[in-house]
């Protein structure tokens, strides 16, 4: 079977994830990943999907990091005729953790933006309203420089956005609009 259809990929989403946040971030990766991919010649289908599906072993692994991506490359593998892009992509945003370092664009986008994720989500629950629709970029990227703010988000896993020639700001606000268009979905 080739790339699964995005109701496929949802399908297995649900089959390996029950967690709340790890569901969020998932949908919250996905819309990221669909909103860059023009940019940078991606196809927004590939992106999109690698973004959806890149933590379905989280659960599955549990505390062994070591296995975290594999488990997803050989699920992915075993179903689909996943493309290689894509699952490069899954192993290279634990690369920490394997060794892989990030080689094309999408290593970048889904390491970067799926990073960006926690510190838009932080910044939400900080707000009075705690509303996705209110969060500011400007402030998302003023609280990147704050260590101690959403400190377990790896700031160096952030700065991949630079990698693509995105400043931070214009990453910022590429991620908070894509979050904001799906935030009945992942708030
Ligand atoms: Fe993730």
């Amino acid at each position: 079977m080739p790339l699964p259809s995005r109701d496929q990929a949802v399908d297995l989403l649900h089959e390996h994830l029950k967690g709340d946040y790890v569901l969020r971030h998932s949908r919250a990766t996905e819309a990221i990943l669909r909103q860059m991919a023009p940019r940078f010649g991606g196809d927004p289908d590939l992106w999109g999907i690698t973004g959806l599906l890149h933590d379905l072993d989280l659960e599955l692994v549990g505390e062994d990091q070591h296995r975290h991506g594999r488990e997803t490359v050989h699920i992915l593998s075993e179903r689909f005729d996943f493309p290689t892009e894509g699952l490069e992509a899954i192993l290279a945003h634990n690369g920490d953790v394997l060794g892989i370092p990030c080689r094309s664009m999408l290593d970048h986008a889904l390491t970067a933006g799926e990073s960006i994720t926690g510190m838009v989500f932080a910044m939400a629950l900080i707000l009075p309203s705690k509303r996705l629709m209110d969060v500011n970029p400007k402030s998302v990227a003023k609280r990147i420089k704050e260590p101690r703010f959403a400190a377990n988000v790896s700031r160096e896993r952030i700065s991949h956005h630079e990698a693509l020639g995105l400043t931070q700001l214009e990453f910022c606000a590429l991620a908070v609009q894509a979050m904001q268009s799906v935030a009945d979905e992942v708030s």
